[in-house]
């Protein structure tokens, strides 16, 4: 993936630099890929394998039951290809399984994704903040709890963006219809004067610039994907380097920096949008 070279310079050996380890990373579609870009650039020599579940997008309008379902099977599917980690890199996929993924996993690590609520609440001058994130997030417990737990002295707008993921997922990023949805969701928060805005969907930062021209210069807008990639890439520290290979890979599979994906969707998109999106040269495989 074409990006800068690692931001931190603590991150200075290949090993900090995620040298043979391999990670999984998954979303309901393409929204992962934000937090992928950010993992990359923090463990620039790990392996990456992303599961895109397009076909089962958005993740955000379905019931608890069947994202707990999609999220077992494709945790499963990951650690099948030799993953050492999983990046649930979903906020609704988090609320939903995350609990169940570490139950049935107690020895794998599995990183989750949540609205930046905390890091909000600390920078708002007003106290006013506003999050944008799936309906299922907002609905869920693990969300209510985020909110309890951090957000008990500040004035939060929840704004749910039914469609807006769904249309992201189309692959363009600047369409009248989005440009629509955002400014829809948006005036809620103008209303209430929040300053400071969460992006509470991994989809979301690729729309960030259109919510940047609605808001305007004076709001602040948190993306937690950076924060996340810094857990992971404490975390691989710890991890054992990776085994030669897998069961289903030929043993020189191993390469730095190398980054496999698979779509349950369309998987000539998904090649056609990291390719567009990252400039990097992408054969998506079909998920079994
Ligand atoms: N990208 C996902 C999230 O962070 C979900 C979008 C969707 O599938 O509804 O919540």
């Amino acid at each position: 993936m074409s990006v800068p070279a690692p931001v931190s310079d603590t991150l200075d050996t290949p090993l900090k630099q995620g040298k043979h380890r391999r990670i999984g990373v998954f979303d309901s579609g393409l929204g992962g890929l934000s937090v992928l870009r950010a993992l990359h650039q923090y463990l620039p020599l790990a392996e990456m394998l992303y599961v895109a579940d397009s076909g089962h997008a958005p993740y955000g309008e379905k019931d608890t039951a069947h994202i707990i379902a999609r999220s077992e099977y494709i945790t499963n599917f990951l650690l099948e290809q030799g993953a050492q980690a999983i990046v649930i890199a979903c906020n609704t996929a988090t609320a939903a399984a995350a609990q169940h993924l570490r139950a049935r996993w107690p020895d794998v690590p599995i990183i989750g994704v949540e609205p930046g609520v905390k890091p909000a609440v600390t920078h708002s001058p007003s106290g006013r903040i506003g999050v944008l994130a799936t309906p299922g997030t907002l609905a869920s417990p693990k969300f209510q709890h985020l909110v309890e737990r951090h957000g008990r002295n500040a004035e939060i707008t929840l704004q749910a963006c039914p469609g807006l993921a769904k249309e992201i997922e189309g692959g363009e990023l600047d369409t009248p219809r989005l440009r629509e949805l955002v400014a829809q969701f948006a005036r809620p928060l103008q209303e209430a004067h929040s300053d400071t805005i969460v992006l509470g969907c991994t989809h979301y930062p690729f729309v960030r610039p259109l919510f940047e021209q609605v808001l305007g210069p004076g709001v602040r807008i948190i993306d937690t994907s950076d924060a996340v990639a810094r857990h992971v890439a404490h975390l691989v520290t710890e991890l054992p380097p990776c085994a030669p290979d897998s069961p289903s890979k030929p043993s020189d599979a191993i390469s730095d920096g190398h980054i496999r994906f698979w779509s349950s969707g369309n998987t000539a998109l998904l090649s056609q949008i990291v390719q567009r999106w990252f400039n990097l040269a992408c054969a998506a495989q079909p998920l079994p």
